[in-house]
């Protein structure tokens, strides 16, 4: 049995991990066990390689290619580790943020090259890929501000409007390059409308 892997991408503010529950019900509704993730973090280790990447230092700052080693170390032991021998196990995961974001934050935005970034994809994940990607677009101000009111900046967070508008035309670039597997929601609707059209797409993959 083969379970069932999606994924929630956008930049800061975007409400991903706000539709979380409404996913986990979805599927549960379906008699399907639920595993929710998120990146970087999910285990003992990776929730140390996040709080490595997002602590703002100014003694040692992490240098953009240290940030996209740690990102898919937290990347390949999450997925070696738990979200493989889940979904083996007929499992539906649904992950916070994954693989889209570092083409986005950290090609798109730091500006590695994406063939870097592929090589090293290659040697933590191989090809293994989300089932479905829905893409949370918001307008960057919008989205710092409600980031903003969360609490203090991390150290990503505190990257700048124009870091943040690099990243949103990435994901909005590789959305448009494959559109059977990332879905774009308009990010600005109200929460149990962007929850409503998560239904439909749903519906539409998994009847
Ligand atoms: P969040 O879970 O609160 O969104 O924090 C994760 C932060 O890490 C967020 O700023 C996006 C960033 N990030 C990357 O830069 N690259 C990645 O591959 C992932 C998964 C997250």
């Amino acid at each position: 049995m083969k379970g069932i892997f999606i994924t929630l991408e956008g930049g800061e503010g975007a409400g991903k991990t706000t539709q979380v529950p409404f996913i986990k019900a979805y599927f549960e509704k379906k008699s399907l066990e639920v595993l929710t993730l998120r990146e970087p973090g999910g285990t003992p280790c990776c929730e140390q390689i996040r709080t490595v990447l997002k602590e703002k230092r100014d003694d040692d700052v992490l240098c953009d290619e240290a940030e996209l080693l740690l990102m898919y170390a937290s990347r390949a032991q999450l997925t070696k580790t738990v979200i493989k021998p889940a979904l083996a196990a007929g499992k539906v995961v649904v992950c916070d943020r994954y693989d889209l974001s570092t083409l986005a934050y950290q090609g798109a935005g730091r500006g590695i090259k994406e063939s870097t970034i592929k090589n090293v994809r290659q040697a933590a994940i191989g090809n293994f890929a989300p089932d479905l990607t829905l893409l949370f677009d918001l307008d960057v101000k919008l989205g710092m501000a409600r980031a903003g009111k969360r609490g203090a900046m991390d150290r990503i967070e505190s990257s700048g409007d124009a870091f943040f508008e690099k990243v949103r035309a990435g994901f909005l670039r590789f959305a448009k390059e494959d559109p059977e597997h990332i879905k774009v929601l308009d990010a600005s609707l109200r929460p149990d409308e962007i929850s409503a059209k998560i239904k439909s797409i749903l519906d539409e993959f998994y009847v």
